[in-house]
């Protein structure tokens, strides 16, 4: 590995997934695993391609009851490409003898390098070099450069370069009972032919094309790949039902290099300013300029990508947070500004979570706001768009406002399964996730901080008012006023822990008063309120009158805000009512037991036992407050309402859920090193370690194989920005609180802030450096600890931090 190459020596079908994963190409449109084009699924393949938002219902039977899923349809495979030396099989490396193999994922250029050396039968060696690039700058182009040299042999070679329909969402296992054909009306061809300049026509008989649609949500994908190679071939079509080919046969001399480009393109009918997909297709492929052209506008894109952040990281970190943020900006990059997407968990790499949103965006908005604001603010409007939506759930449970769900796919409806499989007993189980309404809590959070961060008035006065006025609106309905407790409660919540979905023994599911959602709950109403009340005058007006919104209702917001309760037991925030109550687990005896015990809820479910019995994590949840609010507003937050969270008491949480959290998710071990940087604790280099190698080293139980964890990558990427520095964009200022952390004590990125592109800044012990580029903006003021300084554009200014 060197600062910007991610490489793999070697093939090995056990990590192939993973790798698969791992070295993904996309451009925010569509992504697709990093596969190797000669092999097609199966228990070591997994080919896949997704666009964005592309989403599918289908009706499974389970467990004797039909369950509808929603899933990120998987493409057709525009990989393809198999060759063979005359009259011999099919290369695979799973067939044949491999002399070597190596795939390098160069960062810096967004391109994929493949060489491997196979060997036939009859001792013929062949070396392939493969470079392959989903481009950056015209997001509906993929790329496949493929170098034939034989070595110690002349002779002739076969190469058939396609695309496939017949994939199906199958790269769950866990998924596997369920429904996975999505996509319908496949029909394929060569390209038709038509208009064009004398240049495009004769590329045209080089193409083949695929249509399709998927089966409920009817969205039409039209693909077209366009081959040449640099030999003389004689060449034809293969076409069999739902896959076509070209097909080459060359001549190939010892030694001697022959190079076949295929260019792919691809649209789907979400896609604006088009007639109709296969024809936006057909049309792209043939007006693609050559290899070079396309890898010089690509590496441009990726370039100017790298400009807007400029980590500077040393060390293996460093790389790895390279790799976070290349797989970030593969998922959600300024394409994505122009498409109606949410966050996809998973990224757009693999079928987890089946492409769904969750509240992960919670750690991935943070760090675009101040590299990619137009990108944050795209993804807020997929929840605006979705708030009507989230109103009507709001309204069938019989509240107000609006309730966001756990999981959201296409059109914003609860996309959380009814059913999940523990693989471990083979149980279908109920899931309650849908009760995490929590989520909403971030939408509201992720607006104010990314109105906060770009100073987007525009948006915190029209979409971002709605959202957070109809989220703040749901939670004073929701809650309860408790006489006895002069208080109100929160109750039949699941909290981001997930492991605690009932009381033990209760009958049905649901907590009362898990504090992180209580405490969310608390300030969304909070900074509702603040919102509520500087709307400008005819706005305020005109969206009171619509959403029938008065003063008394906001009086009510006011005293909830005041008055909801937080439990407590032996001197630590409970993570909800009863929770001091549970048994303790006798965590050594169960890891001597297991080994990994991170899925600790489907262990003691295997074993007739349930985690709701336990005084046991999922992950962060009461310490999750710790890395969304600051030191002081967290103890403003709960002095709101009227309790005193004093340093001990923060101290006493953080020890009593670090002794009993399991990391069952690469969120635990970010949102713990965070925690316990900014509280100065030395295990948090520990838990920074684990979240910067959660999915490299596919920590989470080979789940990695199935897409990479975005807010994780994110993440770890925003603990730097702004966990170890203490960055707020607060009241129109920078303002720092740089925590040390020995291990990584010198580190650099830019930012984009308020108009300002490229503000340069650099950490070292004691000393923050800040540069701001010549613009005509006002400068930007800097507040560090008592100390504010103004630095105008074209000046830099080294600040020293205090002890
Ligand atoms: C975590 C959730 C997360 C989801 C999707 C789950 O394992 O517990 O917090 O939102 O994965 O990443």
């Amino acid at each position: 590995m060197s600062d910007w190459i991610w490489e793999y020596e070697g093939y090995d079908p056990v990590e192939e997934r993973l790798r698969e994963s791992l070295c993904t190409l996309g451009n925010g449109y569509f992504a697709t695993r990093g596969a190797i084009p000669e092999c097609t699924a199966d228990d070591v393949h997994y080919p896949g391609t997704y666009a964005a938002g592309c989403y599918n219902r289908l009706t499974s039977q389970i467990a004797g009851r039909r369950v509808e899923n929603e899933d990120m349809v998987n493409l057709p495979n525009w990989l393809p490409l198999r060759f063979r030396t005359a009259f011999g099989d099919w290369f695979s490396p799973d067939t044949h003898r491999v002399l070597d193999h190596r795939q390098r994922l160069n960062l810096r250029e967004g391109t994929l390098e493949r060489t491997v050396r196979y060997e036939d039968t009859d001792g013929r060696r062949l070396a392939v070099r493969q470079l392959r690039l989903v481009h950056m700058a015209d997001p509906h182009l993929a790329l496949l450069r493929t170098e034939f040299t034989p070595e110690g042999w002349s002779g002739e070679i076969e190469v058939e370069s396609g695309l496939d329909g017949t994939v199906t969402n199958s790269g769950v296992e866990r998924y596997r009972a369920l429904a996975s054909r999505h996509l319908t009306h496949v029909h394929t061809g060569t390209s038709p032919g038509g208009p064009g300049r004398a240049a495009a026509r004769v590329a045209a008989r080089d193409t083949v094309w695929m249509r399709c649609r998927t089966s409920t949500s009817d969205i039409r994908i039209g693909l077209a790949a366009r081959t040449v190679a640099d030999a003389p071939a004689e060449t034809g079509n293969v076409k069999e039902l739902r896959r076509i080919a070209r097909v080459f046969r060359f001549p190939v001399t010892d030694g001697h290099t022959v190079t076949v480009d295929k260019t792919v393109a691809l649209h789907t009918s979400h896609d604006p300013a088009i007639s109709d997909p296969l024809h936006a297709a057909v049309d792209r492929v043939r007006r693609a300029p050559d290899v070079e052209a396309l890898l010089a506008s690509h590496r441009t894109a990726w370039q100017q990508l790298w400009r807007a952040a400029e980590p500077d990281v040393p060390g293996g970190a460093g790389t790895v947070l390279r790799l976070h943020l290349y797989h970030v900006l593969q998922t959600l990059s300024p394409h994505s500004a122009e498409l109606d997407v949410g966050v996809p968990a998973r990224g757009l790499h693999g079928e987890a979570y089946r492409g769904h949103v969750f509240w992960d965006e919670l750690f991935v908005l943070p760090y675009l706001n101040l590299h990619f604001p137009e990108v944050s603010r795209a993804l807020l409007t997929y929840r605006h768009r979705r708030l009507e939506r989230a109103c009507f759930a709001a309204e069938d449970a019989g509240h107000r406002g609006a309730m966001y769900p756990w999981q959201s796919g296409s059109d914003g409806r609860e996309e959380t399964q009814w059913l999940h499989l523990n693989p471990r007993s083979g149980r279908w189980l109920p899931d309650h996730s849908r009760l995490e309404h929590h989520v909403g809590s971030a939408v509201a959070y992720n607006v104010w901080r990314y109105c906060e961060a770009t100073g987007d008035a525009e948006f915190l006065h029209t979409k971002g008012a709605e959202m957070m006025i109809q989220i703040a609106r749901f939670w004073a309905a929701f809650a309860s006023y408790d006489e006895t407790l002069g208080r109100y409660r929160i109750r039949g919540v699941v909290g981001p822990d997930e492991y605690h979905e009932a009381y033990p023994g209760a009958a049905g599911p649901g907590l009362v008063d898990n504090a992180y959602t209580n405490v969310t709950a608390a300030w969304v109403l909070a900074r509702a309120l603040d919102v509520a009340r500087t709307l400008p005058v005819t706005r305020r007006r005109d969206l009171f009158e619509r959403i029938g919104l008065d003063d008394a209702e906001l009086e009510v917001w006011e005293d909830v805000a005041h008055k909801l309760h937080v439990p407590f037991h032996s001197g630590v925030i409970s993570q909800f009512e009863g929770y001091g109550d549970l048994a303790e687990l006798d965590w050594e005896a169960y890891r001597e037991r297991y080994g990994d015990i991170r899925r600790l809820d489907r262990i003691l479910e295997a074993e007739d036992d349930t985690v709701n019995r336990y005084q046991a994590s999922k992950q962060a949840d009461v310490l999750m407050l710790g890395y969304l609010f600051p030191p002081t507003e967290l103890r403003d937050l709960f002095r709101q309402l009227g309790y005193e969270l004093d340093d001990g008491t923060w101290h006493r949480t953080v020890d009593h859920y670090l002794a009993r959290t399991s990391h069952g998710s690469t969120l635990s071990s970010l949102v713990h090193g965070w925690v316990l940087a900014r509280a100065r604790r030395t295990r948090a280099w520990d838990f920074v370690q684990e979240s910067l190698i959660g999915d490299v080293a596919d920590l989470q139980d080979g789940t990695t194989g199935e897409g990479i964890h975005l807010g994780a990558m994110a993440g770890t990427l925003d603990l730097v920005q702004r966990g170890l520095t203490g960055l707020e964009a607060r009241d129109g200022r920078l303002w720092f609180d740089p925590v040390p952390l020995p291990e990584l004590s010198e580190y650099g990125f830019s930012i984009r802030y308020r108009g300002h592109w490229g503000v340069r800044l650099r950490l070292r012990p004691g000393r923050l450096h800040i540069t701001v580029p010549e613009s005509d903006e006002p400068p930007i003021t800097v507040a560090v600890a008592d100390r504010t300084v103004s630095v105008a554009p074209g000046e830099s200014r080294e600040l020293t931090l205090p002890e």
